[in-house]
């Protein structure tokens, strides 16, 4: 088995549940407040845990209760958590998510410890890089950090992969030849690209400007409808299963990592593809973020079946 190193975000969220989200002006009453476990690279990394991989995360919390809650979270999913740095100078971040009665979210993130993760400390650990041979990141840590990763990244000869959330117009140019695999969903393609996806039209002429700017591979995971894969030669577009939304919140860092988990257990892309979007709809019927992640037990048919 190959291993995984996750470097990114980790958060405490607390989620909001409510009917719908409020407009600007507008006041609402919720129906309740639960905490979570949470942060999108911990939440790739928990998740990579959970199905069997063997992974590492690299990441900052403060030293109070919440960065506690979290790396014993992650610890008990078989997470190395020996790289995650208690920052005495800042608190753990924190997400505040609203999620609607449809399962829809919508999140602020504080970034807290997050932003204590320099190139400088990431230099530091560069032993995990070295350690690794799949490494994946997010943009929820400062921009500067995620390009000298992608560096040592490509110096070291590893496969990088970055999930582009949350999406931002101004990703320096030097990133994208550094990316193997990209993994925006569409949204986030449309922000990267300054191009409209309303259509699989549209979509696939925004895959394809990443791959121009550089990019290996990139997978549009598209909500409901399953994901789509374009990698120069052709583009692929993979069903999900109909399901009924709960909570969306993490279904796209749980992609991801089934995703490179799949590839780091010698799965071919389309298989490993497929089995993101297996555990995408499990983790949509179920709230939270950590929380809705299946174990390998529970995706053993999904195995079979693809
Ligand atoms: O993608 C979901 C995640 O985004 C949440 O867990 C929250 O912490 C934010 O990072």
């Amino acid at each position: 088995m190959k291993k995984v190193l996750v470097v990114g975000s980790l958060n405490m969220d607390m989620v909001l549940s409510v009917d719908h989200h409020p407009v600007p002006g507008e006041t609402i009453i919720g129906d309740g407040i639960t905490y979570h476990p949470g942060g999108k690279g911990a939440n790739q990394a928990y998740a990579v845990g959970k199905l069997g991989g063997d992974v590492r995360i690299i990441g900052c919390v403060g030293w109070d209760n919440n960065g506690m809650i979290l790396t014993e979270n992650l610890a008990q999913a078989g997470v190395d958590t020996t790289a995650i740095n208690r920052m005495p100078e800042a608190p753990t971040g924190m997400a505040i998510i609203d999620v609607d009665k449809k399962g829809d979210n919508s999140i602020i993130v504080i970034s807290g410890a997050n932003a204590c993760l320099t190139p400088d400390l990431l230099r530091k650990q560069k032993a995990s890089v070295e350690w690794s041979d799949f490494i994946m990141t997010q943009l929820e840590t400062p921009i500067d950090t995620v390009l000298e990763l992608a560096r040592m990244a490509k110096k070291a000869d590893k496969c990088m992969i970055l999930d582009p959330s949350p999406a931002r117009a101004d990703l320096p140019d030097e990133l994208f030849p550094l990316i193997d695999i990209m993994k925006p969903n569409e949204k986030e393609l449309s922000i990267l690209t300054g191009m409209p996806t309303e259509t699989d039209e549209e979509i696939k002429a925004a895959a394809d400007a990443l791959l121009e700017k550089g990019v290996s591979k990139v997978v549009v995971t598209l909500g409901a409808r399953g994901a789509m894969l374009a990698d120069g030669n052709e583009k692929l577009f993979f069903e999900a299963k109909p399901v009924v939304p709960v909570d969306t919140t993490a279904a796209g860092a749980a992609f991801t990592a089934a995703m490179v988990n799949g590839l780091a257990q010698e799965m071919g892309m389309i298989q490993a593809i497929r089995m993101a979007n297996g555990v995408a709809s499990i983790v949509v019927t179920r709230h939270g973020a950590q929380a809705s992640i299946p174990d390998r037990d529970e995706i053993d048919d999904l195995i079979w079946n693809y």
